[in-house]
């Protein structure tokens, strides 16, 4: 097992990290998992993913304000996105969205902030690859307290956001 010294380059930490070198710090003791940087012994914590259908799943109120929204639902059999085969899409696009009863791409989505302009369809490139932004939640134990809660500036943005109007605001 290893064992991690810790010091600073001065010559008087020089001297702190020499006391520091007796003492040691043994590395199933440095950060959250508590388990040797090096080997398998690390243990998961217990967590499952939301498994109703989709459709059957209460929205999860945004982490603050326009804050990508957490994926309500499973993502079971939806992924991996690939230039092929987008199947978020298959529900999210603002074609489609309503008649399947889920949130369309916001604007924001359909804008290439490159070109300044809007996509002709579908969504801008940055934004095709929806799970590096968006991701299910696990019902799991935080590992560090959050006491974090968000301000939102009108009661309605805990559910829906308008990014792409706030990014604009005072550009004629
Ligand atoms: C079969 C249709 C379908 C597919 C495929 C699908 N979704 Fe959904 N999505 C929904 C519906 C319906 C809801 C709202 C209710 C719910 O969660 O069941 C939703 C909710 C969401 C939300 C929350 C929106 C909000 O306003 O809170 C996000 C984010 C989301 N989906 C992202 C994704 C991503 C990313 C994928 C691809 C991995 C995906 N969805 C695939 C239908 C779908
Ligand atoms: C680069 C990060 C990023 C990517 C990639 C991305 N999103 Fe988002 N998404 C956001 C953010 C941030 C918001 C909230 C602010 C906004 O843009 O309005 C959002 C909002 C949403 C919303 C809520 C819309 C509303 O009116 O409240 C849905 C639904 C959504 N995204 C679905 C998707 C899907 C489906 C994809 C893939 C095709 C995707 N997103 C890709 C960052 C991203």
């Amino acid at each position: 097992m290893g064992v991690l010294f810790v010091g600073c380059g001065d010559s008087k930490g020089d001297k702190q990290a020499g006391s520091a070198q007796t003492q040691g710090v043994d590395e199933t003791q440095l950060g959250l998992r508590t388990a040797p940087l090096e080997g398998e012994n690390v243990k998961l914590v217990d967590y499952s993913f939301e498994t109703k259908p989709v459709g059957e799943n209460e929205r999860i109120e945004r982490s603050f304000e326009n804050a990508p929204p957490l994926i309500s639902h499973t993502t079971e059999g939806m992924l991996p996105i690939t230039q092929q085969d987008n199947m978020c899409l298959s529900c999210h696009d603002r074609e489609v969205a309503e008649g399947v009863g889920a949130t369309p791409v916001p604007q924001s989505h359909i804008y290439d902030l490159r070109t300044m302009k809007k996509v002709a369809s579908s969504v801008a490139d940055a934004r095709y690859n929806c799970t590096q932004c968006h991701v299910p939640q696990a019902e799991a134990k935080p590992l560090v307290a959050n006491t974090f809660s968000p301000e939102f500036s009108d009661q309605s943005q805990k559910h829906q956001s308008n990014l792409l109007d706030v990014l604009n605001q005072g550009v004629k």
